[in-house]
Protein backbone atom coordinates (compact mmCIF):
# COMPACT_ATOMS: atom_id res chain seq x y z
CA UNK A 1 0.00 0.00 0.00
CA UNK A 2 1.72 3.66 -0.75
CA UNK A 3 1.76 6.03 1.92
CA UNK A 4 -1.50 8.25 0.70
CA UNK A 5 -3.80 5.44 0.51
CA UNK A 6 -2.37 4.31 3.96
CA UNK A 7 -3.00 8.04 5.31
CA UNK A 8 -6.52 8.01 3.64
CA UNK A 9 -7.66 4.60 5.71
CA UNK A 10 -6.47 6.30 8.74
CA UNK A 11 -8.21 8.90 8.42
CA UNK A 12 -11.54 6.76 6.92
CA UNK A 13 -11.15 4.15 9.99
CA UNK A 14 -9.83 5.84 13.29
CA UNK A 15 -11.10 8.13 15.47
CA UNK A 16 -9.87 11.75 15.44
CA UNK A 17 -8.44 12.24 18.57
CA UNK A 18 -4.58 12.57 17.55
CA UNK A 19 -3.41 16.14 15.87
CA UNK A 20 -0.95 13.03 13.65
CA UNK A 21 2.35 13.85 11.31
CA UNK A 22 1.20 12.85 7.85
CA UNK A 23 4.43 10.16 8.49
CA UNK A 24 3.46 6.04 8.57
CA UNK A 25 6.38 4.51 10.61
CA UNK A 26 7.08 0.63 9.94
CA UNK A 27 10.36 0.03 11.49
CA UNK A 28 12.14 0.95 14.41
CA UNK A 29 16.23 0.50 15.28
CA UNK A 30 18.01 1.59 18.29
CA UNK A 31 17.72 5.64 18.06
CA UNK A 32 15.89 5.49 14.59
CA UNK A 33 12.75 5.08 13.18
CA UNK A 34 12.13 4.64 9.43
CA UNK A 35 8.65 5.59 7.25
CA UNK A 36 6.50 3.55 4.80
CA UNK A 37 8.68 5.59 1.69
CA UNK A 38 11.79 4.17 3.31
CA UNK A 39 13.19 7.26 5.14
CA UNK A 40 14.59 7.30 8.09
CA UNK A 41 14.40 9.66 11.26
CA UNK A 42 16.36 10.29 14.43
CA UNK A 43 13.37 9.69 17.02
CA UNK A 44 13.67 12.89 19.77
CA UNK A 45 10.13 12.09 21.07
CA UNK A 46 10.48 7.91 21.74
CA UNK A 47 6.98 7.11 21.73
CA UNK A 48 6.62 9.99 24.31
CA UNK A 49 9.52 9.09 26.96
CA UNK A 50 8.70 5.52 26.40
CA UNK A 51 11.58 3.63 24.30
CA UNK A 52 14.43 4.75 26.61
CA UNK A 53 16.44 1.17 25.60
CA UNK A 54 15.93 2.30 21.98
CA UNK A 55 13.23 0.82 19.05
CA UNK A 56 13.28 -2.90 19.19
CA UNK A 57 15.82 -3.40 21.81
CA UNK A 58 17.55 -7.31 21.61
CA UNK A 59 17.33 -8.26 24.89
CA UNK A 60 13.65 -7.05 24.79
CA UNK A 61 13.10 -8.76 21.67
CA UNK A 62 14.47 -11.87 22.39
CA UNK A 63 12.19 -11.78 26.00
CA UNK A 64 9.13 -11.14 23.81
CA UNK A 65 9.70 -14.30 21.66
CA UNK A 66 10.68 -16.46 24.59
CA UNK A 67 7.39 -15.47 26.48
CA UNK A 68 5.07 -15.57 24.08
CA UNK A 69 6.02 -19.23 23.06
CA UNK A 70 5.66 -20.57 26.72
CA UNK A 71 2.64 -18.26 27.83
CA UNK A 72 1.23 -15.20 26.88
CA UNK A 73 -1.64 -14.38 29.08
CA UNK A 74 -3.37 -15.82 32.21
CA UNK A 75 -5.85 -14.23 34.28
CA UNK A 76 -4.87 -12.53 37.70
CA UNK A 77 -6.49 -15.41 39.49
CA UNK A 78 -3.36 -17.19 39.57
CA UNK A 79 0.29 -16.54 40.07
CA UNK A 80 2.46 -15.80 36.77
CA UNK A 81 6.28 -16.06 36.79
CA UNK A 82 7.00 -12.90 34.83
CA UNK A 83 4.96 -10.71 37.09
CA UNK A 84 6.35 -12.07 40.20
CA UNK A 85 10.23 -11.49 39.28
CA UNK A 86 9.21 -8.13 37.96
CA UNK A 87 7.51 -6.86 41.13
CA UNK A 88 10.87 -8.41 43.31
CA UNK A 89 13.28 -6.18 40.65
CA UNK A 90 11.18 -2.70 41.17
CA UNK A 91 10.44 -3.37 44.64
CA UNK A 92 14.45 -4.02 45.01
CA UNK A 93 15.99 -1.11 43.58
CA UNK A 94 13.32 1.43 45.02
CA UNK A 95 11.52 3.06 47.66
CA UNK A 96 8.41 0.38 47.34
CA UNK A 97 7.43 -2.65 49.12
CA UNK A 98 4.66 -4.08 46.87
CA UNK A 99 3.95 -3.36 43.64
CA UNK A 100 0.39 -3.61 41.23
CA UNK A 101 0.74 -4.09 37.67
CA UNK A 102 -2.01 -2.50 34.94
CA UNK A 103 -1.90 -1.51 31.12
CA UNK A 104 -1.10 2.61 31.22
CA UNK A 105 0.21 5.94 32.92
CA UNK A 106 -4.02 6.84 33.30
CA UNK A 107 -4.36 3.51 35.00
CA UNK A 108 -1.46 3.56 37.31
CA UNK A 109 -3.18 7.01 38.53
CA UNK A 110 -6.42 5.57 38.42
CA UNK A 111 -4.98 2.87 40.96
CA UNK A 112 -3.36 6.03 43.12
CA UNK A 113 -6.17 7.92 43.86
CA UNK A 114 -7.93 4.88 44.76
CA UNK A 115 -5.01 3.56 47.28
CA UNK A 116 -5.31 7.22 48.38
CA UNK A 117 -8.92 6.89 49.16
CA UNK A 118 -8.74 3.75 50.64
CA UNK A 119 -6.30 4.93 52.52
CA UNK A 120 -7.91 7.85 54.44
CA UNK A 121 -11.08 5.83 54.95
CA UNK A 122 -9.84 2.14 55.80
CA UNK A 123 -6.24 2.71 57.48
CA UNK A 124 -6.62 5.99 59.04
CA UNK A 125 -10.33 5.17 59.48
CA UNK A 126 -11.44 8.88 58.68
CA UNK A 127 -13.05 10.95 56.41
CA UNK A 128 -10.58 11.59 54.07
CA UNK A 129 -10.34 11.52 50.65
CA UNK A 130 -9.21 14.87 49.21
CA UNK A 131 -5.85 14.83 46.68
CA UNK A 132 -3.88 17.86 45.99
CA UNK A 133 -2.28 17.81 42.24
CA UNK A 134 -0.75 20.77 40.91
CA UNK A 135 -1.52 23.50 37.96
CA UNK A 136 0.20 22.34 34.66
CA UNK A 137 0.09 18.97 35.43
CA UNK A 138 -0.94 16.06 33.40
CA UNK A 139 -1.77 12.43 35.11
CA UNK A 140 -4.10 11.00 31.97
CA UNK A 141 -7.21 10.55 30.41
CA UNK A 142 -9.40 8.75 32.41
CA UNK A 143 -12.14 10.61 34.14
CA UNK A 144 -9.91 10.23 37.32
CA UNK A 145 -6.79 11.08 35.90
CA UNK A 146 -8.17 13.64 33.93
CA UNK A 147 -9.66 15.33 36.96
CA UNK A 148 -6.22 15.13 38.96
CA UNK A 149 -4.82 16.84 35.75
CA UNK A 150 -5.45 20.26 37.06
CA UNK A 151 -5.66 21.83 33.31
CA UNK A 152 -9.06 22.48 32.88
CA UNK A 153 -8.65 22.83 29.28
CA UNK A 154 -8.59 18.63 29.46
CA UNK A 155 -11.45 18.82 31.26
CA UNK A 156 -13.65 20.62 28.79
CA UNK A 157 -17.20 18.97 27.65
CA UNK A 158 -16.38 16.02 29.85
CA UNK A 159 -17.77 17.94 32.93
CA UNK A 160 -18.88 16.73 35.69
CA UNK A 161 -15.37 16.04 36.24
CA UNK A 162 -14.55 14.06 39.73
CA UNK A 163 -14.86 15.26 43.07
CA UNK A 164 -12.24 15.24 45.89
CA UNK A 165 -9.54 17.36 44.03
CA UNK A 166 -7.99 20.68 45.05
CA UNK A 167 -5.33 22.50 42.83
CA UNK A 168 -2.13 24.45 43.94
CA UNK A 169 0.17 26.14 41.42
CA UNK A 170 3.33 24.19 41.12
CA UNK A 171 6.10 24.68 42.95
CA UNK A 172 4.63 26.52 45.66
CA UNK A 173 4.87 24.99 48.60
CA UNK A 174 2.50 27.92 50.60
CA UNK A 175 -0.08 26.61 48.65
CA UNK A 176 0.10 22.90 49.41
CA UNK A 177 0.12 24.24 52.84
CA UNK A 178 -3.03 26.26 52.84
CA UNK A 179 -4.78 23.25 50.91
CA UNK A 180 -4.85 20.56 53.21
CA UNK A 181 -7.57 20.30 55.62
CA UNK A 182 -9.49 17.44 57.79
CA UNK A 183 -10.42 15.90 54.24
CA UNK A 184 -7.01 15.44 52.95
CA UNK A 185 -5.52 12.06 52.30
CA UNK A 186 -2.04 12.09 49.50
CA UNK A 187 -0.26 14.66 47.38
CA UNK A 188 0.27 13.55 44.07
CA UNK A 189 2.97 15.60 42.36
CA UNK A 190 5.09 14.77 39.01
CA UNK A 191 8.48 15.31 40.00
CA UNK A 192 9.30 17.04 36.63
CA UNK A 193 6.05 18.19 34.90
CA UNK A 194 6.17 16.92 31.33
CA UNK A 195 3.30 17.39 29.06
CA UNK A 196 2.77 20.80 30.94
CA UNK A 197 5.92 22.22 29.59
CA UNK A 198 8.88 20.83 31.08
CA UNK A 199 8.50 22.64 34.52
CA UNK A 200 11.49 21.80 36.74
CA UNK A 201 10.73 22.76 40.53
CA UNK A 202 13.31 24.68 42.76
CA UNK A 203 15.55 22.60 44.51
CA UNK A 204 14.40 21.44 47.82
CA UNK A 205 10.68 21.05 46.48
CA UNK A 206 10.04 17.40 47.07
CA UNK A 207 12.02 17.42 50.65
CA UNK A 208 9.87 19.98 51.60
CA UNK A 209 6.39 18.16 50.41
CA UNK A 210 7.47 15.52 52.12
CA UNK A 211 7.36 17.21 55.17
CA UNK A 212 4.25 18.01 54.91
CA UNK A 213 2.96 14.88 54.23
CA UNK A 214 4.42 13.85 57.20
CA UNK A 215 2.96 16.55 59.58
CA UNK A 216 -0.35 15.70 58.09
CA UNK A 217 -0.85 12.16 57.82
CA UNK A 218 -0.61 12.08 54.00
CA UNK A 219 0.55 10.17 51.31
CA UNK A 220 3.11 11.57 49.13
CA UNK A 221 2.43 10.17 45.58
CA UNK A 222 4.45 10.70 43.04
CA UNK A 223 3.77 10.36 38.94
CA UNK A 224 7.21 9.07 37.70
CA UNK A 225 5.40 8.03 34.22
CA UNK A 226 7.27 10.40 32.46
CA UNK A 227 10.65 10.90 34.30
CA UNK A 228 11.00 6.98 35.76
CA UNK A 229 13.42 4.55 34.51
CA UNK A 230 15.83 6.59 33.74
CA UNK A 231 14.97 9.30 32.46
CA UNK A 232 16.18 12.31 34.19
CA UNK A 233 19.72 10.76 35.08
CA UNK A 234 18.49 8.73 38.00
CA UNK A 235 16.26 5.77 37.69
CA UNK A 236 13.34 7.87 39.33
CA UNK A 237 13.24 11.38 39.54
CA UNK A 238 12.98 11.53 43.21
CA UNK A 239 16.74 10.34 44.09
CA UNK A 240 17.74 13.45 42.64
CA UNK A 241 16.76 14.89 46.16
CA UNK A 242 16.88 11.98 48.10
CA UNK A 243 13.01 12.17 48.88
CA UNK A 244 11.23 8.86 49.32
CA UNK A 245 7.85 8.77 48.21
CA UNK A 246 5.09 6.59 50.01
CA UNK A 247 3.26 5.85 46.11
CA UNK A 248 4.83 5.99 42.64
CA UNK A 249 3.32 5.60 39.22
CA UNK A 250 5.10 3.83 36.48
CA UNK A 251 4.55 3.38 32.94
CA UNK A 252 6.10 4.44 29.79
CA UNK A 253 9.56 3.30 29.41
CA UNK A 254 9.02 0.27 31.69
CA UNK A 255 7.84 -1.53 29.18
CA UNK A 256 10.14 -0.62 26.64
CA UNK A 257 7.92 -0.18 23.92
CA UNK A 258 5.26 -2.71 25.61
CA UNK A 259 2.03 -1.51 27.32
CA UNK A 260 2.25 -1.70 30.83
CA UNK A 261 1.70 0.59 33.42
CA UNK A 262 2.63 0.01 37.82
CA UNK A 263 1.81 1.57 41.22
CA UNK A 264 4.83 1.12 43.72
CA UNK A 265 3.97 1.16 47.44
CA UNK A 266 5.10 0.86 50.64
CA UNK A 267 3.87 -1.92 52.85
CA UNK A 268 1.79 1.16 54.91
CA UNK A 269 0.59 2.49 51.90
CA UNK A 270 -0.34 -0.49 50.06
CA UNK A 271 -2.52 -1.82 53.16
CA UNK A 272 -5.45 0.37 52.02
CA UNK A 273 -5.68 -1.76 48.62
CA UNK A 274 -7.51 -5.70 49.77
CA UNK A 275 -8.56 -8.84 47.64
CA UNK A 276 -11.57 -7.26 45.44
CA UNK A 277 -10.90 -3.62 45.77
CA UNK A 278 -9.06 -3.29 42.87
CA UNK A 279 -8.17 -4.98 39.62
CA UNK A 280 -7.42 -5.60 35.69
CA UNK A 281 -8.03 -8.50 33.73
CA UNK A 282 -4.53 -7.31 31.59
CA UNK A 283 -2.86 -6.14 34.79
CA UNK A 284 0.42 -7.61 35.03
CA UNK A 285 0.26 -9.90 31.88
CA UNK A 286 3.11 -12.07 31.54
CA UNK A 287 4.14 -11.08 27.86
CA UNK A 288 3.96 -7.39 29.40
CA UNK A 289 6.08 -7.95 31.87
CA UNK A 290 8.40 -10.26 30.48
CA UNK A 291 9.48 -7.09 27.92
CA UNK A 292 9.53 -4.76 30.99
CA UNK A 293 12.01 -6.87 33.39
CA UNK A 294 14.11 -7.37 30.14
CA UNK A 295 14.13 -3.54 29.74
CA UNK A 296 14.64 -2.81 33.58
CA UNK A 297 17.12 -5.65 34.11
CA UNK A 298 19.66 -3.74 31.39
CA UNK A 299 18.84 -0.40 32.90
CA UNK A 300 20.37 -2.39 35.96
CA UNK A 301 23.17 -4.11 35.30
CA UNK A 302 24.73 -1.54 31.83
CA UNK A 303 26.70 0.45 34.31
CA UNK A 304 26.59 3.14 31.09
CA UNK A 305 23.16 3.67 30.05
CA UNK A 306 21.48 5.58 33.02
CA UNK A 307 24.69 7.53 34.34
CA UNK A 308 25.37 8.72 30.74
CA UNK A 309 21.72 10.73 30.72
CA UNK A 310 22.73 13.30 32.48
CA UNK A 311 25.92 13.92 30.53
CA UNK A 312 24.18 14.12 27.49
CA UNK A 313 21.96 15.95 28.93
CA UNK A 314 24.00 18.67 30.28
CA UNK A 315 25.66 18.84 26.60
CA UNK A 316 22.36 19.00 24.79
CA UNK A 317 21.17 21.82 27.30
CA UNK A 318 24.26 23.55 26.68
CA UNK A 319 23.45 23.33 23.21
CA UNK A 320 20.16 25.11 22.83
CA UNK A 321 21.40 27.42 25.74
CA UNK A 322 23.80 28.35 22.73
CA UNK A 323 20.75 29.32 20.76
CA UNK A 324 18.57 30.99 23.19
CA UNK A 325 21.74 33.11 23.11
CA UNK A 326 21.57 33.40 19.33
CA UNK A 327 17.62 33.69 19.00
CA UNK A 328 15.65 36.30 20.94
CA UNK A 329 12.22 34.50 20.53
CA UNK A 330 14.05 31.24 22.31
CA UNK A 331 12.87 32.16 25.71
CA UNK A 332 13.64 29.68 28.06
CA UNK A 333 15.92 26.47 28.02
CA UNK A 334 15.01 23.46 30.87
CA UNK A 335 15.12 19.97 31.97
CA UNK A 336 16.94 17.76 33.45
CA UNK A 337 18.85 14.68 31.55
CA UNK A 338 17.20 13.93 28.36
CA UNK A 339 13.58 15.23 29.21
CA UNK A 340 14.30 18.79 27.53
CA UNK A 341 11.98 21.78 26.84
CA UNK A 342 12.63 24.60 24.90
CA UNK A 343 10.07 27.68 25.26
CA UNK A 344 9.52 29.86 22.14
CA UNK A 345 7.61 32.89 21.97
CA UNK A 346 5.33 31.80 19.25
CA UNK A 347 3.82 28.05 18.73
CA UNK A 348 6.46 25.30 17.98
CA UNK A 349 4.49 23.44 15.16
CA UNK A 350 5.92 24.63 12.18
CA UNK A 351 9.70 23.53 13.74
CA UNK A 352 8.16 20.31 14.01
CA UNK A 353 7.29 20.12 10.87
CA UNK A 354 10.70 21.89 9.38
CA UNK A 355 12.48 18.70 11.80
CA UNK A 356 10.33 15.88 10.41
CA UNK A 357 11.67 16.94 6.71
CA UNK A 358 15.10 17.06 8.02
CA UNK A 359 14.72 13.48 9.16
CA UNK A 360 14.58 14.62 12.67
CA UNK A 361 11.34 13.46 14.76
CA UNK A 362 10.73 16.10 17.96
CA UNK A 363 7.61 17.33 19.82
CA UNK A 364 6.04 20.59 20.88
CA UNK A 365 3.68 20.55 24.21
CA UNK A 366 1.78 23.42 25.54
CA UNK A 367 1.77 25.26 22.17
CA UNK A 368 5.29 26.99 22.71
CA UNK A 369 7.74 24.13 24.57
CA UNK A 370 9.65 22.12 22.01
CA UNK A 371 10.50 18.82 23.80
CA UNK A 372 12.86 16.61 23.39
CA UNK A 373 12.49 13.15 25.00
CA UNK A 374 15.30 10.86 22.70
CA UNK A 375 15.97 6.94 23.74
CA UNK A 376 18.91 7.42 26.37
CA UNK A 377 21.00 5.51 24.04
CA UNK A 378 21.26 8.66 22.13
CA UNK A 379 24.93 9.58 20.72
CA UNK A 380 26.28 12.91 21.19
CA UNK A 381 26.98 13.29 17.38
CA UNK A 382 22.86 12.99 17.18
CA UNK A 383 22.29 15.68 19.43
CA UNK A 384 24.87 17.68 17.31
CA UNK A 385 22.71 17.06 14.40
CA UNK A 386 19.56 18.28 15.71
CA UNK A 387 21.33 20.96 17.28
CA UNK A 388 22.78 22.23 13.77
CA UNK A 389 19.37 21.62 12.24
CA UNK A 390 17.37 23.66 14.76
CA UNK A 391 20.51 26.83 14.16
CA UNK A 392 19.25 26.36 10.25
CA UNK A 393 15.62 26.48 11.23
CA UNK A 394 15.99 29.42 13.39
CA UNK A 395 18.21 31.40 11.26
CA UNK A 396 15.15 31.82 8.70
CA UNK A 397 12.49 32.89 11.41
C1 LIG B 1 3.30 12.36 33.81
C2 LIG B 1 2.27 11.55 33.09
N1 LIG B 1 1.33 10.91 33.79
C3 LIG B 1 0.40 10.15 33.19
C4 LIG B 1 0.36 10.01 31.82
C5 LIG B 1 -0.68 9.16 31.17
O1 LIG B 1 -0.11 7.99 30.67
P1 LIG B 1 -0.86 7.10 29.57
O2 LIG B 1 -0.92 7.90 28.32
O3 LIG B 1 -0.02 5.86 29.46
O4 LIG B 1 -2.22 6.80 30.10
C6 LIG B 1 1.30 10.68 31.05
C7 LIG B 1 1.27 10.60 29.59
O5 LIG B 1 1.77 11.43 28.87
C8 LIG B 1 2.30 11.46 31.70
O6 LIG B 1 3.23 12.12 31.02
Amino acid sequence: MITNDILADSQKYIMNTYGRQPLVLVKGRGTRVFDSDGREYIDFVSGVAVNNLGHCHPRVVVALQKQAQRLMHVSNHYHNEPQINLAKALVTHSFADKAFFCNSGTEAIEAAIKLARRYGREVLKEDRYEIITMRGSFHGRTLGALTATAQERFHKGFEPIVPGFRYVPFNDIKAVEAAVNEHTCAVLVEPIQGEGGVNVPSAGYLTKLREICDRNKLLLMLDEIQTGMGRTGKLYAYEHEGVLPDVAALAKGLGAGMPIGALLATDKAAQALTPGSHGSTFGGNPLACAAALASFETLIEDDIIVPAVELLGQHFLQGLDSLKKKYPFVKDVRGKGLLIGMELDFPGKDIVTSCLKEGLLINCTMDTVLRFMPPLIIAEEEIDKLLGTLDGIFAKK
